[in-house]
C-alpha cells in the first residue's frame, strides 16, 4: 500500500508537469513570434514531453489503485518582452525547479522505505539530469550567440532539427 503522503506529493506533481507543459507552450509561442521556428518546435516537444511526464506518474497511480484529481494547473508567467537568452535562461530556472520537486518526493519515498516508489522516481531522476544538463548548454549557447544574428539563426535551424 502506498503511503498517503507519496499519493499527496505524486498528485501535485502530475499538475506541475502539466504545469511546465504549458509553460514550454508558452515558450515555444514566444520563440514563433520571434520568428525563431526551430526554437519554437523545440518547446513544443518539450512540453509534449511534460505531458508525456504527467502520464507516466497517471500510470503510477492507477497502478497503486490511487485516483487522480487534476485542478488548478497554475502556468508560470512570462516576463514580457522576452528575448530569446531569456526563454532559454527561464527554461533552465524550470527544468531546475523540477529537479527539486522530484527530488523532495524521492526524499519522502527514501524515508517511507518505498522501494517501489524509488524505483519509479528513477527514472525522473536520471531524466532531470538530462534535462537540467540541454538546458544549461542550451541557454549558454545562446547567451553566447545572442549578438551574432547569424549564428543564432543557425542554432534555430540546428536545434529545430533536433541535432543537438
Ligand atoms: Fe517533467
Amino acid at each position: 500500500m502506498i503511503d498517503s503522503q507519496i499519493v499527496i506529493l505524486l498528485q501535485s506533481q502530475i499538475a506541475a508537469e502539466f504545469s511546465a507543459a504549458n509553460f514550454y507552450f508558452n515558450l515555444s509561442s514566444v520563440c514563433n513570434s520571434l520568428n525563431f521556428k526551430g526554437f519554437s518546435h523545440y518547446f513544443l516537444q518539450a512540453g509534449c514531453e511534460e505531458q508525456a511526464h504527467a502520464k507516466k506518474i497517471i500510470e503510477y497511480l492507477f497502478l497503486n489503485e490511487q485516483p487522480v484529481d487534476i485542478r488548478d494547473i497554475q502556468t508560470k508567467e512570462i516576463a514580457m518582452p522576452i528575448s530569446i537568452p531569456d526563454v532559454f535562461n527561464s527554461a533552465l530556472e524550470a527544468e531546475i525547479e523540477i529537479t527539486e520537486r522530484i527530488n523532495t518526493i524521492m526524499l519522502a519515498a527514501v524515508n517511507l522505505t518505498d522501494f517501489a516508489t524509488q524505483n519509479f522516481l528513477m527514472w525522473f531522476i536520471d531524466e532531470q539530469k538530462k534535462a537540467v544538463a540541454e538546458a544549461k548548454f542550451l541557454a549558454r549557447r545562446v547567451l553566447d550567440l545572442s549578438d551574432n544574428f547569424a549564428a543564432l539563426c543557425d542554432l534555430d535551424h540546428e536545434v529545430g532539427e533536433d541535432e543537438i
